[in-house]
Parts: structure tokens; sequence; C-alpha cells
């Protein structure tokens, strides 16, 4: 069987840049060799292109920007199907696994040039992939296909800085404290506050503003936070259901990355019928908001009446070794090594047809 050419796309120009490369030494490491062959293709965190021949170890802290590189692009000159580098040389590429987290990565920019370019790539399209990384669109969608979710408002900061007295005073009487401030477009809690005042909630406010000129608060949810592992195009299937338990206030960038004591839990500690329940939904989440390949969604369950609550979607979830994602599949008897052949067997089937 001739093997099928795969270009891993790590790095980024991204908040998130950090956990993509430790990410992509994983998938690098686990993708079936005897099935694909590999062109790993990064971005440094300033935007540049290289095409990387190096040792996957290379990945983490950037090292492989000291290895074996030359400058390389994905055209998207739909002819080409694959890289240009400096010289102009061009590879061809079958397919792209994108493993980028946030902007620029996750956000359907990448996703545009893929479609452009012709060249069929794991996971959501570029508009589903846009609407799933901006929390204000992701909320209006939940909003109208009915999905429940917490209260919630959005500023941009334009309105915000011409009128705060009106703006802080409208999130007060519908959301009331605590409130959740994010940023509309980041992720892995970068730019979160949670305010209990007034100037807390202005404070959060200029936070966000640095990550995103759109901001989204949100009531705060008392609940357990559970995620679910989603795959597939039609018929999207979704694993056994996580929770989430923080070490700190809630599952900010310290408890995601820097402090040991968070906690995953598999499968969450809910009933079996909150597990069936949870998983229905997401899958329709995933569903409403056009998803393909993959996508974990994420929820609350309220403590004081058990409803699920949803949260949020990331359409390239973390994939380290330890990251929900793989280790949700892991539980229901797919390996982290099938679960990359099944991405790549989706993205193949679904060709150019976004
Ligand atoms: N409405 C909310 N109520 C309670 N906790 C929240 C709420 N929104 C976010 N959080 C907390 O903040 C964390 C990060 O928020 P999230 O919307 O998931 O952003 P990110 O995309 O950065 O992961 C969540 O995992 C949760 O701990
Ligand atoms: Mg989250």
């Amino acid at each position: 069987m001739k093997k099928i050419t795969v270009g891993i796309i790590f790095g980024g120009a991204s908040s998130e840049h950090d956990v993509s490369t430790v990410s992509a030494k994983s998938v690098i490491e686990k993708i079936d060799k005897e099935k694909y062959n590999l062109v790993l293709i990064g971005i440094t965190k300033q935007g540049e292109w290289f095409v990387y021949d190096g040792p996957s170890d290379m990945l983490p802290e950037d090292k492989w920007l000291g290895g074996s590189i030359r400058k390389g692009v994905i055209s998207p000159d739909s002819l080409v199907k694959g890289i240009v580098t400096e010289n102009g040389e061009t590879i061809h590429l079958d397919v792209v696994l994108p493993v980028l987290h946030g902007k620029n990565g996750e956000d359907g920019t990448l996703q545009g040039l893929l479609q452009l370019a012709g060249i069929p790539f794991v996971g959501c399209n570029s508009t589903s992939s846009g609407v799933c990384m901006d929390k204000h669109f992701t909320n209006a969608v939940a909003d109208s296909c009915f999905i429940s979710q917490a209260k919630w408002c959005s500023f941009n900061s334009y309105e915000f800085s011409q009128n705060k007295e009106e703006c802080l005073k409208a999130a007060e009487e519908k959301l009331g404290y605590p409130i959740f401030v994010k940023p509309a477009n980041a992720g892995s809690s970068v730019g979160i506050t949670k305010a209990h005042n007034i100037s807390e909630l202005e404070q959060g406010m200029i936070i966000a503003f640095k990550e995103d000129k759109k901001a989204v608060l949100e009531e705060n949810i008392d609940g357990l936070e559970i995620e679910c592992a989603v795959m597939g195009n039609e018929n999207p299937i979704c694993a056994e259901v996580g929770q989430i338990k923080p070490c700190n206030e809630f599952y900010d960038y310290e408890a995601k990355y820097i402090n040991p004591d968070s906690e995953l839990i598999i499968p969450a500690n809910i009933s079996e019928e909150k597990r069936k329940e949870v998983k229905e939904l997401a899958v329709k989440v995933y569903k409403n908001l056009g998803c393909e390949g993959l996508s974990r969604v994420d929820f609350f369950v309220r403590k004081s009446d058990g409803k699920v609550l949803f949260n949020e979607i990331n359409t390239l979830p973390g994939f380290t070794p330890i990251s929900m994602y793989a280790k949700l599949f892991e539980a229901v008897g797919v390996s982290y090594t099938e679960v990359i052949d099944r991405l790549i067997g989706y993205a193949i089937s679904r060709g150019d047809n976004y």
C-alpha cells in the first residue's frame, strides 16, 4: 500500500504555541509510521513558516529552530497541493493535520488557507472553526439552537470605552456577581478573570481586551466541569465523559498547565443517566456548530439542580499524552494511535467537500 503523506503543522503565532509543540511531539511519536509519511511544518511565535527535518523531541521549548530547517509555506494555489520551499521545490501533501491551538490555527484562518489549497485536513472547516473559537458567536449559535448555557452578554472595546458605566451596569443587572470575564477569542484561560465586584469587573474588562477587542461576560455557574470528546463527520460519536477538578478557584492557566494538583476523572463522577444526557448534548452542540473531524465539548453540571449547561467547544483540543481528548477515547478502547488514524480517515473521506 502506498504511504499517505501527512503534513503536521505545529507551533503557531498564538498564546498557545508552547502547548502545540508538546501536542505535536506526541502526535509524531504515536502516528502509524507504516501507513504515513510525515512532513513537519513549524510556525514560529512571530508567524514564520519552516519545514523541519529533525527529531520530534526538539519540538518542546522550540529547540527545533536550532535544528534542520528551511523556509517553506503551504501554497494557496490548488494545483500545487502542498508546500513550496525557499528554493522553489514543491512537496506534495495528501492531507494536513494541524496540531495548533488558539489564534491563527484553531480559528478558521489556517483552515481557510487549506481550503484554498484544496488539501484535505483534519478538523472543522473555516466557518465552523471561526464560530467555535469566538465565544460570543458560539454562545449566540447555542442560544439559537436552544442549547442551555450560562446567562451572558458581550461588549467590544470601542462600545465599552464609549459607554463604560452603562455596560458595567447592564452586565451586573443581567448576570449578578460573581461574573466571568473572557476575551471572546483566546484559549487556555488566558485573559479570563472572575469578578466579585464592580472594580474587579472593570479590571477584568481591561485584562480581556488585552487578548481580543471583544469580551464575553457570563453568570457564574457553580457546577462540575465536564468534558466530552466527539469525533466524526455526518454521524459523530461521543467517547467517555470526563470531569475536571481544578486545583484553583476556577480552571485558570496555572491550574491547567503549571500546578499538578488539578485532577482529570474518567468517567465523570455523575450518574450513568447524566453521562448519557451529556453525550447526547455534546453531539447536538457539535452538529449545530457545523463541526467535522473532532472537537472537545465542555459543559457544567450545575450543583443545585443537576442541569447540564454548555460552556465551550474546542475544535483542536490539546493532544499531549495526558490531554483529556485522547484519554476519553482510550477509556472506550480506542488508542491514541487509532484516534489519529481515524481523524486522518475523516479528513480524507471529506476531501474538498467542506
Ligand atoms: N460561566 C462560568 N461559570 C463558572 N466557571 C466558569 C464559567 N466560564 C468559565 N469558567 C471557568 O473558567 C475556565 C476557562 O473558561 P473557558 O470558557 O473554558 O475558556 P478557555 O477557552 O480559555 O478554556 C473554565 O474551565 C471554568 O473553570
Ligand atoms: Mg475551556
